[in-house]
């Protein structure tokens, strides 16, 4: 059978979009396994509940679930390599997802970008980050623009491009681009990769485009992402 081979450089800044259900999280999940397997530290910072906990039988992984209420102490937090941050059941109930940014993961990502170094943040929902599609959040332009200096590397994951501020969309030194169907996104991404639309027509669900700017593009096939922990899509 043949292997996926993806790059996981020391330093990054990954972008993955696509609609709802079409395989983001569960790649993201795989890209996280292949760092885990070559040691690297990582947090996901998740939004659902169960999204990305088969993570945690991975040894060695902490596993901290997110309380409404409960103070944390992020410091703490960070001395471990290897982190899957979830909320409970009552978290999003109460405050939803958007509480959840708030109130915990922007405090969160504030505190990596100070102290952290050498880490895999991934950041779900990232457009919950910003006040608005033009205007990007503080916490996540400060990982995009200066992250690199402590090698913290982020994976930001989103539905769809047009509510991803511009400013942050440039600074991707990598796209993970599932098929996409808005005749205005489709139109944006041939703009940005030669013959996107091309290759959009030969994505099946769950299949993605790789694309490094400039000009390095390449189809990943669905069959080829295979998971080594379970995925609660
Ligand atoms: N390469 C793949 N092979 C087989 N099944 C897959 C693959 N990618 C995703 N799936 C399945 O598709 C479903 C949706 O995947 P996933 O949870 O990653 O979607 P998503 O893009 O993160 O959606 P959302 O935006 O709602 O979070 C899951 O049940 C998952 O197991
Ligand atoms: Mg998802």
């Amino acid at each position: 059978m043949a292997i996926l081979d993806v790059d996981i450089p020391p330093w990054s800044i990954d972008l993955i979009y696509g609609n709802t259900g079409s395989g983001k999280s569960f790649f993201a999940g795989w890209l996280i396994e292949q760092a885990y397997e070559r040691g690297r530290r990582f947090i996901v910072l998740d939004t659902k509940v169960k999204n990305h906990i088969g993570l945690v039988t991975l040894p060695g992984v902490k596993l901290l679930k997110v309380k409404v209420g409960a103070r944390y102490n992020w410091k703490k937090l960070i001395d471990f390599d290897q982190v899957l941050v979830v909320p409970t059941r009552g978290t999003i109930s109460r405050i939803g997802v958007d509480g959840l940014v708030e109130q915990y993961y922007k405090p969160l990502l504030d505190e990596l970008f100070r102290r952290d170094r050498d880490r895999i943040i991934v950041v779900e929902e990232a457009h919950r980050y910003n006040p608005s599609s033009r205007r990007p959040g503080k916490e996540l332009e400060q990982l995009f623009r200066e992250g690199r200096d402590g090698r913290l590397y982020t994976v930001a994951i989103t539905q769809s491009i047009a509510d991803f501020p511009k400013l942050l969309f440039r600074q991707a030194q990598r796209h993970f681009i599932f098929q996409h169907y808005v005749p205005n996104d489709i139109i944006y991404l041939n703009r940005m990769i030669p013959g996107f639309s091309e290759l959009n027509d030969q994505l099946r669900k769950h299949d993605l485009v790789e694309f490094v700017p400039p000009d390095k593009v390449r189809v990943i096939k669905r069959e080829l992402v295979i998971r080594r922990t379970r995925h609660y899509g």
